[in-house]
């Protein structure tokens, strides 16, 4: 991609918890930079798959150390919006609700953390990316140009999911009910805010954007801006 003269490609690193509008944001404004979008929590769910596939799951949460056994050999490449586990693409496997339960405890490990922080650190050595997560800011690209985290309250970020579950499910599926869908994300924040290994926290840098009342267009219009202003040479 050309460069601007007097411009500058940056990293942005974009965190928050679950269904805070993270990916959506990235995503778009991604695009409208002509960046790469990295969705690295697919890659925590990719090793939760792949955990769940050989049914090692049950004996990780009594001996974490056989992770290392499921990590040797792993391939997680992203290829456009897709994304492939050793070799297979596993673009809607990753979102099944079984993977989505089991996803906290995964990345909880401290081998895959480290497994996968090196990867991240690969993919944005290109830069000119935007990478959504839970510790971008923090761990993976302390040195992030820029550094968002987005918050939203835990009712309206069920709302969302929701929505989004009405909208891909087939009519007649049985949907988890509100007071249940916010619930688990408050479960899911807990669990990520707590763990012991990069847990989810904001970076002190980090411009804190909370998304409840904004549109998708106002906050992707927010994070754009702000990257046009680190893109400028010398900042
Ligand atoms: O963003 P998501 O819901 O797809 O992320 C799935 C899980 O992966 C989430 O519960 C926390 C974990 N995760 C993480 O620990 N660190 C990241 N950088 C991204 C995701």
């Amino acid at each position: 991609m050309k460069q601007e003269i007097g411009k500058k490609r940056i990293i942005i690193a974009i965190d928050g918890p679950a269904a805070s509008g993270k990916s959506t944001t990235a995503r778009k404004v991604a695009e409208r930079l002509g960046y790469t979008y990295i969705d690295t929590g697919a890659m925590y769910r990719s090793v939760a798959l792949k955990a769940l596939d050989q049914g090692v799951l049950g004996g990780l949460r009594n001996s974490p150390e056989g992770v290392s056994a499921l990590l040797q050999d792993i391939s997680i490449r992203f290829d456009g919006d897709r994304i492939f586990l050793d070799g297979s693409d596993v673009t809607a496997g990753i979102r099944e609700n079984r993977v989505s339960r089991e996803v906290s405890f995964i990345s909880s490990l401290k081998p895959v953390r480290d497994r996968l922080r090196v990867m991240q650190q690969d993919l944005g050595r290109q830069r000119g990316v935007v990478m959504d997560g839970r510790d971008i800011g923090t761990v993976v690209f302390p040195d992030a140009e820029l550094k968002i985290f987005l918050v939203a309250d835990a009712r309206k970020r069920a709302e969302r999911r929701y929505a989004e579950l009405v909208a891909k499910s087939p009519e007649g599926v049985d949907l988890p009910d509100l007071d249940l869908l916010e619930e688990e994300i408050m479960r899911r924040d807990r669990d990520d805010a707590e763990r012991e290994h990069a847990p989810l926290k904001k970076h002190a840098e980090a411009y804190e954007i909370d998304t409840s009342d904004l549109t998708i267009e106002r906050q992707v219009d927010i994070v754009y801006h702000l990257a046009l202003e680190k893109e400028v040479k010398g900042q």
